[in-house]
Protein backbone atom coordinates (compact mmCIF):
# COMPACT_ATOMS: atom_id res chain seq x y z
CA UNK A 1 0.00 0.00 0.00
CA UNK A 2 0.79 3.45 -0.72
CA UNK A 3 0.07 6.81 0.95
CA UNK A 4 -0.34 10.08 -1.31
CA UNK A 5 -1.44 13.62 0.21
CA UNK A 6 -2.66 16.38 -1.94
CA UNK A 7 -1.52 19.39 0.63
CA UNK A 8 1.99 19.30 2.13
CA UNK A 9 0.95 21.76 5.16
CA UNK A 10 0.44 20.91 8.73
CA UNK A 11 -1.71 18.34 8.88
CA UNK A 12 0.18 16.26 6.21
CA UNK A 13 2.88 16.62 7.96
CA UNK A 14 1.63 16.19 11.05
CA UNK A 15 -0.19 12.52 9.84
CA UNK A 16 3.53 11.77 7.98
CA UNK A 17 5.51 12.25 11.27
CA UNK A 18 2.52 9.98 13.38
CA UNK A 19 2.68 7.66 11.09
CA UNK A 20 6.45 7.38 10.39
CA UNK A 21 6.52 7.14 14.56
CA UNK A 22 4.19 4.32 14.79
CA UNK A 23 6.19 1.75 11.89
CA UNK A 24 2.60 1.52 10.08
CA UNK A 25 3.85 2.63 6.47
CA UNK A 26 7.61 3.17 5.36
CA UNK A 27 8.13 6.47 4.74
CA UNK A 28 9.13 5.58 1.08
CA UNK A 29 5.93 4.79 0.29
CA UNK A 30 4.07 8.59 1.08
CA UNK A 31 4.15 11.02 -1.90
CA UNK A 32 2.71 14.04 -0.72
CA UNK A 33 2.08 17.67 -3.39
CA UNK A 34 1.80 21.05 -2.92
CA UNK A 35 2.50 24.28 -5.03
CA UNK A 36 5.18 25.84 -2.62
CA UNK A 37 8.44 23.55 -2.56
CA UNK A 38 9.77 26.01 -0.21
CA UNK A 39 7.29 25.19 2.65
CA UNK A 40 9.00 24.03 6.53
CA UNK A 41 6.37 21.64 6.16
CA UNK A 42 7.79 20.30 2.79
CA UNK A 43 11.34 20.58 3.74
CA UNK A 44 10.22 18.09 7.24
CA UNK A 45 8.70 15.82 5.15
CA UNK A 46 11.37 15.53 2.64
CA UNK A 47 13.79 15.15 5.59
CA UNK A 48 11.65 12.30 6.83
CA UNK A 49 11.72 10.57 3.63
CA UNK A 50 8.49 10.41 1.64
CA UNK A 51 8.78 11.61 -1.63
CA UNK A 52 7.45 14.99 -2.46
CA UNK A 53 5.99 16.60 -6.00
CA UNK A 54 4.50 19.89 -6.99
CA UNK A 55 2.19 17.69 -9.12
CA UNK A 56 -1.03 16.24 -7.81
CA UNK A 57 -1.39 14.33 -10.55
CA UNK A 58 2.23 12.32 -9.78
CA UNK A 59 0.84 12.22 -5.86
CA UNK A 60 -2.18 10.20 -7.35
CA UNK A 61 -0.52 8.20 -9.79
CA UNK A 62 2.13 6.98 -7.04
CA UNK A 63 -0.76 6.54 -4.50
CA UNK A 64 -3.31 4.29 -3.07
CA UNK A 65 -5.06 5.55 -0.47
CA UNK A 66 -5.00 9.61 -1.04
CA UNK A 67 -5.70 12.03 1.92
CA UNK A 68 -7.07 15.42 0.44
CA UNK A 69 -4.69 17.45 3.16
CA UNK A 70 -6.07 20.94 1.39
CA UNK A 71 -8.12 24.10 2.75
CA UNK A 72 -12.00 23.20 2.09
CA UNK A 73 -12.22 26.13 -0.52
CA UNK A 74 -9.38 24.14 -2.62
CA UNK A 75 -10.87 21.01 -2.53
CA UNK A 76 -13.19 21.09 -5.89
CA UNK A 77 -10.35 22.66 -7.52
CA UNK A 78 -7.84 19.53 -6.51
CA UNK A 79 -10.99 17.45 -7.51
CA UNK A 80 -11.59 19.02 -11.03
CA UNK A 81 -7.48 18.08 -11.55
CA UNK A 82 -7.55 14.82 -10.17
CA UNK A 83 -10.67 13.19 -10.88
CA UNK A 84 -9.29 12.09 -14.61
CA UNK A 85 -6.54 9.91 -13.05
CA UNK A 86 -8.59 8.08 -10.03
CA UNK A 87 -8.84 4.73 -10.64
CA UNK A 88 -10.59 1.50 -9.23
CA UNK A 89 -7.89 1.11 -6.36
CA UNK A 90 -7.93 4.88 -4.90
CA UNK A 91 -9.58 5.20 -1.61
CA UNK A 92 -10.17 9.26 -1.36
CA UNK A 93 -9.95 10.67 2.10
CA UNK A 94 -10.96 13.82 2.35
CA UNK A 95 -9.87 15.97 5.63
CA UNK A 96 -11.27 19.03 4.78
CA UNK A 97 -13.16 20.64 7.36
CA UNK A 98 -17.08 21.07 6.34
CA UNK A 99 -16.26 19.32 2.98
CA UNK A 100 -19.16 16.68 2.55
CA UNK A 101 -19.29 13.25 0.86
CA UNK A 102 -22.02 13.89 -1.38
CA UNK A 103 -19.99 16.90 -3.01
CA UNK A 104 -16.73 15.09 -3.98
CA UNK A 105 -18.69 12.14 -4.78
CA UNK A 106 -20.64 14.51 -7.76
CA UNK A 107 -17.42 15.60 -8.71
CA UNK A 108 -15.93 12.61 -8.85
CA UNK A 109 -19.11 10.80 -10.31
CA UNK A 110 -18.07 12.93 -13.27
CA UNK A 111 -15.15 10.83 -13.75
CA UNK A 112 -15.48 7.54 -12.69
CA UNK A 113 -18.86 4.95 -11.46
CA UNK A 114 -18.35 4.40 -8.23
CA UNK A 115 -15.14 6.18 -6.35
CA UNK A 116 -14.39 5.27 -3.12
CA UNK A 117 -14.86 8.33 -0.55
CA UNK A 118 -14.15 8.51 2.90
CA UNK A 119 -14.47 11.77 5.28
CA UNK A 120 -12.40 11.98 8.22
CA UNK A 121 -11.77 14.52 10.80
CA UNK A 122 -8.46 14.23 12.60
CA UNK A 123 -6.04 16.81 14.59
CA UNK A 124 -2.42 17.78 14.70
CA UNK A 125 -2.00 15.74 17.83
CA UNK A 126 -1.35 12.97 15.46
CA UNK A 127 1.81 13.92 15.24
CA UNK A 128 2.95 12.71 18.53
CA UNK A 129 0.52 9.78 17.91
CA UNK A 130 -2.29 11.05 20.22
CA UNK A 131 -5.07 12.58 17.56
CA UNK A 132 -8.36 12.26 18.03
CA UNK A 133 -10.18 10.74 14.47
CA UNK A 134 -13.82 10.33 13.26
CA UNK A 135 -14.41 9.09 9.71
CA UNK A 136 -17.67 8.44 7.82
CA UNK A 137 -17.48 6.16 4.79
CA UNK A 138 -19.10 7.63 1.25
CA UNK A 139 -21.55 5.31 -0.99
CA UNK A 140 -19.01 3.21 -2.67
CA UNK A 141 -16.48 2.49 -0.13
CA UNK A 142 -15.93 -1.14 1.21
CA UNK A 143 -16.10 -2.35 5.03
CA UNK A 144 -12.37 -2.92 4.30
CA UNK A 145 -11.85 0.25 2.88
CA UNK A 146 -12.97 2.06 6.28
CA UNK A 147 -11.34 -0.68 8.08
CA UNK A 148 -7.77 -0.08 6.49
CA UNK A 149 -8.62 4.30 7.33
CA UNK A 150 -9.20 3.15 10.84
CA UNK A 151 -5.60 0.54 10.91
CA UNK A 152 -4.09 3.65 9.79
CA UNK A 153 -5.58 6.34 11.89
CA UNK A 154 -5.55 4.25 15.01
CA UNK A 155 -1.95 3.79 14.89
CA UNK A 156 -1.76 7.73 15.62
CA UNK A 157 -4.53 8.04 18.15
CA UNK A 158 -7.71 7.25 19.08
CA UNK A 159 -10.08 6.70 15.86
CA UNK A 160 -13.67 5.49 15.44
CA UNK A 161 -16.45 5.26 12.80
CA UNK A 162 -19.44 8.10 12.97
CA UNK A 163 -22.18 9.38 10.92
CA UNK A 164 -21.48 12.24 8.77
CA UNK A 165 -23.98 14.64 10.10
CA UNK A 166 -21.62 14.50 13.88
CA UNK A 167 -18.56 15.29 11.77
CA UNK A 168 -18.95 18.91 11.92
CA UNK A 169 -19.30 18.94 15.79
CA UNK A 170 -16.61 16.43 16.29
CA UNK A 171 -14.54 19.28 14.29
CA UNK A 172 -15.39 21.88 16.97
CA UNK A 173 -14.81 20.05 19.69
CA UNK A 174 -11.91 18.00 18.70
CA UNK A 175 -10.31 18.98 15.33
CA UNK A 176 -10.36 22.79 16.61
CA UNK A 177 -9.73 21.37 20.33
CA UNK A 178 -6.01 21.65 20.54
CA UNK A 179 -6.27 25.01 19.82
CA UNK A 180 -7.98 25.56 22.95
CA UNK A 181 -5.95 22.96 24.90
CA UNK A 182 -2.86 25.42 23.43
CA UNK A 183 -4.29 29.02 24.60
CA UNK A 184 -5.55 27.32 28.48
CA UNK A 185 -1.84 25.87 29.03
CA UNK A 186 -0.68 29.90 28.22
CA UNK A 187 -2.82 31.70 29.83
CA UNK A 188 -2.31 29.33 32.91
CA UNK A 189 1.28 30.22 32.33
CA UNK A 190 0.59 33.74 32.27
CA UNK A 191 -0.96 33.38 35.89
CA UNK A 192 1.95 31.37 36.50
CA UNK A 193 4.34 33.95 35.86
CA UNK A 194 2.16 36.34 37.26
CA UNK A 195 2.38 34.47 40.20
CA UNK A 196 6.49 34.60 40.32
CA UNK A 197 7.44 31.81 38.41
CA UNK A 198 9.81 31.42 35.69
CA UNK A 199 8.11 31.21 32.21
CA UNK A 200 9.56 28.12 31.03
CA UNK A 201 8.57 26.42 34.39
CA UNK A 202 5.26 27.45 34.09
CA UNK A 203 4.38 26.27 30.41
CA UNK A 204 5.51 22.82 31.82
CA UNK A 205 3.38 22.32 34.83
CA UNK A 206 0.17 23.80 32.70
CA UNK A 207 1.04 21.24 29.87
CA UNK A 208 1.70 18.62 32.52
CA UNK A 209 -1.41 19.81 34.26
CA UNK A 210 -3.77 19.03 31.07
CA UNK A 211 -2.02 15.85 30.29
CA UNK A 212 -1.87 14.30 33.58
CA UNK A 213 -5.59 15.18 34.02
CA UNK A 214 -6.58 13.93 30.48
CA UNK A 215 -4.78 10.52 31.11
CA UNK A 216 -6.47 10.42 34.60
CA UNK A 217 -9.69 10.72 32.66
CA UNK A 218 -9.47 8.09 30.05
CA UNK A 219 -7.94 5.53 32.29
CA UNK A 220 -10.60 5.98 34.71
CA UNK A 221 -14.59 5.34 34.64
CA UNK A 222 -15.35 8.29 36.70
CA UNK A 223 -17.34 11.76 34.99
CA UNK A 224 -14.90 14.70 34.62
CA UNK A 225 -17.18 16.22 37.59
CA UNK A 226 -16.38 13.68 40.08
CA UNK A 227 -12.60 13.95 39.35
CA UNK A 228 -13.18 17.87 39.46
CA UNK A 229 -14.95 17.31 43.00
CA UNK A 230 -11.76 14.90 44.39
CA UNK A 231 -9.56 18.06 43.71
CA UNK A 232 -11.48 20.66 45.32
CA UNK A 233 -11.05 20.44 49.13
CA UNK A 234 -13.62 22.20 51.18
CA UNK A 235 -12.45 25.49 51.79
CA UNK A 236 -9.44 25.28 49.98
CA UNK A 237 -7.59 26.69 47.05
CA UNK A 238 -9.01 24.89 44.16
CA UNK A 239 -12.74 25.97 44.76
CA UNK A 240 -11.60 29.31 45.47
CA UNK A 241 -10.30 29.38 42.11
CA UNK A 242 -13.09 27.07 40.25
CA UNK A 243 -15.52 29.83 41.81
CA UNK A 244 -13.56 32.19 39.59
CA UNK A 245 -13.63 30.48 36.59
CA UNK A 246 -17.71 30.16 37.17
CA UNK A 247 -18.03 33.79 37.48
CA UNK A 248 -15.97 34.53 34.28
CA UNK A 249 -18.20 31.91 32.45
CA UNK A 250 -15.69 29.39 31.74
CA UNK A 251 -18.25 26.64 30.61
CA UNK A 252 -19.91 28.91 28.62
CA UNK A 253 -16.65 30.37 26.95
CA UNK A 254 -15.86 26.66 25.84
CA UNK A 255 -19.82 25.63 24.96
CA UNK A 256 -19.64 28.65 23.02
CA UNK A 257 -16.47 27.84 21.14
CA UNK A 258 -17.23 24.76 20.25
CA UNK A 259 -20.69 26.06 18.57
CA UNK A 260 -18.33 28.84 16.74
CA UNK A 261 -16.13 25.90 15.17
CA UNK A 262 -18.93 24.02 14.46
CA UNK A 263 -20.90 26.96 12.98
CA UNK A 264 -18.38 28.30 10.54
CA UNK A 265 -17.19 24.25 9.55
CA UNK A 266 -20.76 24.13 7.90
CA UNK A 267 -19.96 27.50 6.40
CA UNK A 268 -16.85 26.14 4.25
CA UNK A 269 -18.92 23.78 2.59
CA UNK A 270 -21.23 26.57 1.18
CA UNK A 271 -17.78 28.43 0.59
CA UNK A 272 -16.16 25.76 -1.29
CA UNK A 273 -19.36 25.25 -3.28
CA UNK A 274 -19.18 28.94 -4.98
CA UNK A 275 -15.57 27.53 -6.45
CA UNK A 276 -14.07 30.98 -6.27
CA UNK A 277 -10.66 31.37 -4.79
CA UNK A 278 -8.96 34.10 -3.79
CA UNK A 279 -5.66 35.01 -5.43
CA UNK A 280 -3.07 34.43 -3.03
CA UNK A 281 -4.59 30.82 -2.78
CA UNK A 282 -4.75 30.57 -6.62
CA UNK A 283 -1.82 27.70 -7.48
CA UNK A 284 0.19 26.73 -10.64
CA UNK A 285 -1.66 23.52 -9.58
CA UNK A 286 -5.26 24.62 -10.33
CA UNK A 287 -4.49 27.03 -12.74
CA UNK A 288 -5.93 25.98 -15.70
CA UNK A 289 -9.26 25.33 -14.43
CA UNK A 290 -9.21 28.87 -13.14
CA UNK A 291 -7.59 30.44 -16.47
CA UNK A 292 -10.70 28.96 -18.71
CA UNK A 293 -12.96 31.18 -16.23
CA UNK A 294 -13.85 34.42 -18.41
CA UNK A 295 -12.06 37.74 -16.77
CA UNK A 296 -9.09 35.99 -15.29
CA UNK A 297 -5.93 37.16 -16.63
CA UNK A 298 -2.13 35.78 -14.95
CA UNK A 299 0.21 38.79 -14.64
CA UNK A 300 4.01 37.40 -14.05
CA UNK A 301 4.40 35.36 -11.33
CA UNK A 302 0.86 36.61 -9.59
CA UNK A 303 -2.45 35.93 -10.87
CA UNK A 304 -5.40 38.87 -11.66
CA UNK A 305 -9.28 37.67 -11.62
CA UNK A 306 -11.75 39.65 -12.49
CA UNK A 307 -14.64 36.76 -10.87
CA UNK A 308 -16.32 37.74 -7.78
CA UNK A 309 -13.60 36.61 -5.50
CA UNK A 310 -14.77 35.74 -1.63
CA UNK A 311 -12.95 37.49 0.64
CA UNK A 312 -10.42 35.61 2.86
CA UNK A 313 -7.98 36.62 5.10
CA UNK A 314 -4.17 37.16 4.14
CA UNK A 315 -2.55 34.12 4.88
CA UNK A 316 -1.13 33.32 7.94
CA UNK A 317 2.02 31.38 7.68
CA UNK A 318 2.74 29.02 10.58
CA UNK A 319 6.03 27.48 11.58
N1 LIG B 1 -4.45 21.67 10.94
C1 LIG B 1 -5.40 21.08 11.66
O1 LIG B 1 -5.40 21.08 12.90
C2 LIG B 1 -6.49 20.32 10.96
C3 LIG B 1 -7.27 19.44 11.70
C4 LIG B 1 -8.27 18.73 11.05
C5 LIG B 1 -8.52 18.94 9.70
N2 LIG B 1 -7.77 19.83 9.01
C6 LIG B 1 -8.07 20.02 7.59
O2 LIG B 1 -6.93 19.63 6.85
C7 LIG B 1 -6.82 20.44 5.70
C8 LIG B 1 -5.40 21.00 5.64
O3 LIG B 1 -5.19 21.81 6.79
P1 LIG B 1 -3.73 22.31 7.17
O4 LIG B 1 -3.81 22.88 8.53
O5 LIG B 1 -2.73 21.26 6.88
O6 LIG B 1 -3.58 23.51 6.11
P2 LIG B 1 -2.23 24.13 5.53
O7 LIG B 1 -1.14 24.04 6.54
O8 LIG B 1 -2.58 25.46 4.96
O9 LIG B 1 -1.87 23.10 4.34
C9 LIG B 1 -2.56 23.09 3.13
C10 LIG B 1 -1.56 22.71 2.06
O10 LIG B 1 -2.23 22.64 0.80
C11 LIG B 1 -1.39 23.31 -0.14
N3 LIG B 1 -2.14 23.67 -1.35
C12 LIG B 1 -2.76 24.83 -1.67
N4 LIG B 1 -3.30 24.73 -2.91
C13 LIG B 1 -3.00 23.49 -3.37
C14 LIG B 1 -3.26 22.79 -4.54
N5 LIG B 1 -3.97 23.33 -5.51
N6 LIG B 1 -2.79 21.54 -4.68
C15 LIG B 1 -2.08 20.94 -3.70
N7 LIG B 1 -1.80 21.56 -2.53
C16 LIG B 1 -2.26 22.81 -2.37
C17 LIG B 1 -0.85 24.45 0.63
O11 LIG B 1 0.21 25.10 -0.04
P3 LIG B 1 0.42 26.70 0.22
O12 LIG B 1 0.75 26.86 1.67
O13 LIG B 1 1.54 27.03 -0.69
O14 LIG B 1 -0.88 27.37 -0.13
C18 LIG B 1 -0.42 23.72 1.89
O15 LIG B 1 0.76 23.01 1.68
C19 LIG B 1 -7.89 21.53 5.78
O16 LIG B 1 -8.94 21.22 4.92
C20 LIG B 1 -8.35 21.47 7.22
O17 LIG B 1 -9.76 21.72 7.31
C21 LIG B 1 -6.74 20.52 9.61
Amino acid sequence: MSVGFIGAGQLAHALVKGFTAAGVIATHRITASSPDKDLPTVTGLRKMGAYFTTSNKETVNKSDVLFLAVKPHIIPFVLDEIGPDIEDRHLIVSCAAGVTISSIEKKLLQYRPAPKVIRCMTNTPVVVREGATVYATGTHAEVEDGKLLEQLMASVGYCTEVEEDLIDAVTGLSGSGPAYAFLAVDALADGGVKMGLPRRLAVRLGAQALLGAAKMLLESEQHPGELKDNVASPGGATIHALHVMESGGFRSLLINAVEASCIRTRELQYLADQEKISPAAIKKTTLDKVLQQPGVTTTGVGVRTGLNLFNSNPKHKKN
